[in-house]
């Protein structure tokens, strides 16, 4: 698993938030016993979670070690585990599984998604928010530029996060599965401050595994030509903000 850097990613916090906050304010449970935040990051919302409900056992779950270190100073309420979200099993059924902006890096969600309902309780939810980005051009223009530049050959193969299913695919997959299910979706306008504002955005979460892949030097000229692409596609306004349109998919399935 690529390295998630926190402080890169942490720099947009507050847009990074609102979505989080937007899923948990639609949890449904009042005292749900054991949570899991699976792909809990730098624990901020790990943190928010227990807050909520301060008598549940928080449990946060990530691959990234940098992540967890951030976490444990974060949320001291709560406990972290690093582990890969796709194997990771809990030693009891939990009450809540939430995620926010993780489970679009993992694989097969037609098994991951099932297999996660089955470690609820009866009366148990799970709660996911995604980004339903895959087109969106920052994202596209990732792939154009890398198979175009001097690094082609060494970028081949390398992406970020794989395209999560429609609504529609979630629906079928968990309809089935799920004594209630809720599915909605939101486009959130970022208001980017700074040069190069998306860029930025982007360096914190899906540029990382092709700025990982290239050494130094023509990581630097990699970036420098993504800019250049990426900047017509989402002008400064007058007063200097970057409006950043990014669609988030939002599930809740109760058992
Ligand atoms: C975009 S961050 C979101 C963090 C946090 N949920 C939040 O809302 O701020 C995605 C997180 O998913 C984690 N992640 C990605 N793939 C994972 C996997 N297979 N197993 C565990 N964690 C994973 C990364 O380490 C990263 O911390």
């Amino acid at each position: 698993m690529a390295e998630w850097d926190p402080g890169q990613y942490l720099r947009f916090e507050g847009e990074r938030l609102r979505p989080a906050l937007d899923l948990l304010a639609r949890v449904p449970l009042e005292r749900p016993a054991r949570i899991v935040d699976l792909g809990c990051g730098a624990g901020n919302v790990s943190a928010i979670l227990k807050q909520r409900f301060p008598d549940a056992d928080v449990l946060g779950v990530d691959g990234s070690a940098a992540m967890l270190e951030k976490a444990r100073a974060a949320a001291p309420g709560c406990r972290f585990v690093e582990a890969d979200a796709t194997a990771w099993r809990p030693d009891e059924p939990l009450d809540l599984i939430y995620s926010n902006a993780a489970l679009h890096w993992l694989p097969d969600h037609a098994a991951l998604f099932p297999r996660l309902l089955s470690l609820l309780a009866p009366g148990g939810c799970l709660a996911v928010q995604m980004p339903a980005m895959h087109d969106a051009p920052f994202r596209a223009l990732q792939y154009t530029v890398a198979a175009r530049g001097p690094w082609a050959e060494r970028l081949r193969g390398v992406g970020s996060a794989p395209p999560i299913l429609d609504a529609g695919g979630y629906w079928d997959l968990l309809r089935p599965r799920a004594t209630t299910l809720e599915l909605w979706e939101t486009t959130y306008l970022h208001a980017l401050h700074g040069e190069e504002a998306v860029v930025e955005w982007a360096t914190g979460s899906s540029l990382r595994p092709f700025l990982d892949a290239l050494p130094e030097g023509d990581r630097l000229a990699f970036r420098r030509a993504y800019a250049d692409a990426v900047r017509p596609h989402y002008p400064r306004r007058a007063d200097g903000t970057t409006l950043l349109p990014f669609r988030r998919l939002f599930l809740l399935a109760g058992v």
